[in-house]
């Protein structure tokens, strides 16, 4: 029922945006939620999901009552007082966050409408402030979106800390915002509207720097014999380093990382600050998405002409999301030596299709393996662990594999017959990759 239950509106209908009209949804409220695309808004009309998402679909039916998906704005500002803005703020040439979508959504709000405006799309410091400034008769609160692929739903019902900022004259909208959230029960964190801006920002670069990190210890593990999964075991179970974020492998991709780093390295630039950690975190992502091609040349010697299969397209599995996925570099590359291509991913096929070129994309694990002279896997979906890599060896040209993702246990596929390396993983046939430089 949603009776007594607040309206809810969503501008903006991409992932963040249908993930959090769905759940307001679910918690029993009425939501209306907006986007400028009118096949969109037909589709999810109709029922029909336009993302990849675990338990999504299930939301939407069960609540299709009370979720009203429109182009127009009209209906939403008389509808919803509290305004949840989810539009996208892509990277733009120079790095900063392009923020032109947010500006039109908020030039189109009335100022004197009594509606909250919550900026959940992510931006960099300052820009509600600048909103502020703009439009004073806008309630503004900065309510930041921490949601991961392949788990928003869950994520979203059971957060770790809800980040809600306000500056003076907007407590009671913020109040407002937060009594929305109290029935998720993760903690509350009141803050200033720039400090919630500054949350997000570095979260994300904090969370890219410790993967960054690992991938460099890995590759010094390489040099001494060591095993990345062990020191990172060991460091993991100290309370202050934490073991979440610590495998190491070919790099962070996706829409949120690599776009999030950035911005916070320009928003810093910006204000004449040189952020040198954020340039070597950077730095050591694209690095890190090379590097097995040098593990490849150290092997093959020479990549001209051989055939190497790409396990996995997506930048993580249970997404079909390819947006900066390592897999792109990677097979660019791998053809810039001279090799051919081949590719398998569960779901990501469609959406690499139109950004790798060149590349053979197949139906199967196995046909991409066919006549391969290495492979290499780049994304660690489950399936690949139930491979049968005894007949998948007896396929290739040469049963050589590079564990992108150190996700494969090494022993049974060298007793398949296997050349195995991972990423700054002891095992047995493991020389150091070609030097990098
Ligand atoms: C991320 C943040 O986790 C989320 O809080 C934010 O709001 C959006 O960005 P997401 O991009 O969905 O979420 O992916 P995540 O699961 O965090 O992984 C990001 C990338 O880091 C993937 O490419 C993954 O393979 C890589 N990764 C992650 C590692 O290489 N090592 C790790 O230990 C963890």
């Amino acid at each position: 029922m949603s009776e007594g239950k607040e309206t809810i509106g969503v501008i903006g209908v991409g992932w963040v945006g249908l993930v959090t009209a769905s759940c307001f949804a679910e918690l029993g409220h009425p939501v209306v939620a907006r986007d400028i695309v009118p096949e969109k808004v037909a589709a999810l009309s109709a029922g029909e999901t336009t993302i990849h998402e675990p338990g999504l679909d299930e939301l939407l039916a069960r609540n299709a009552e009370r979720l009203t998906f429109t182009t127009d704005m009209g209906e939403l500002l008389e509808r919803a007082r509290l305004l949840f803005v989810c539009v996208d703020t892509p990277p733009t040439r120079s790095g900063d966050a392009d923020l032109s979508r947010v500006r039109a959504v908020v030039e189109g709000l009335p100022e004197d409408g009594g509606h909250v405006l919550i900026m959940k799309s992510t931006v960099p410091a300052g820009t509600g402030e600048a909103i502020r400034r703009d439009r004073p008769g806008l309630a503004y609160v900065s309510c930041p979106e921490f949601l991961k692929e392949g788990s928003a739903v869950a994520d979203f019902m059971h957060p770790d800390r809800v980040v809600i900022g306000a500056d003076g004259g907007d407590e009671a909208a913020a109040d407002a915002l937060a009594r929305l959230y109290a029935p998720l029960g993760g903690e509350i964190v009141r803050t200033d509207v720039a400090s919630a801006e500054m949350i997000k920002l570095a979260s994300n670069a904090f969370l890219a720097t410790k993967i960054s990190f690992v991938n460099e210890i890995a590759n010094v593990c390489e040099e001494v014999g060591a095993d990345v999964g062990e020191v990172a075991r060991g460091m993991g179970l100290d309370q202050r380093i934490g073991p979440a974020f610590l495998r190491a492998g070919i790099g962070y991709g996706g829409s949120c990382f690599p776009k999030d780093v950035s911005a916070l390295k320009m928003l810093a630039g910006n204000t004449g600050y040189h952020f040198q950690l954020l340039n070597a975190v950077i730095e050591v992502n694209e690095l890190q998405k090379r590097r097995v091609v040098q593990k490849l040349l150290g092997r093959l010697d020479s990549l001209v002409g051989k055939r190497v299969a790409l396990l996995g397209l997506a930048f993580k599995p249970q997404t079909d999301d390819m947006r900066e996925a390592s897999s792109l570099v990677l097979a660019a590359r791998l053809q810039g030596e001279g090799a051919t291509v081949s590719a398998y991913d569960p779901v990501a096929a469609d959406a690499a299709r139109e950004l790798l070129d060149g590349v053979e994309l197949c139906d199967s694990a196995l046909d991409a393996l066919d006549g391969a002279d290495a492979a290499v896997l780049v994304t660690e979906w489950p399936e690949f662990a139930e491979l049968d890599w005894a007949e998948a060896a007896g396929r290739m040209a040469r049963p050589l594999l590079i564990d992108g993702r150190n996700f494969l246990d090494p022993e049974p596929l060298q007793a398949a017959g296997f050349e195995y390396e991972g990423i700054g993983r002891a095992t047995a046939d493991s020389p150091a990759p070609a030097s990098a430089d």
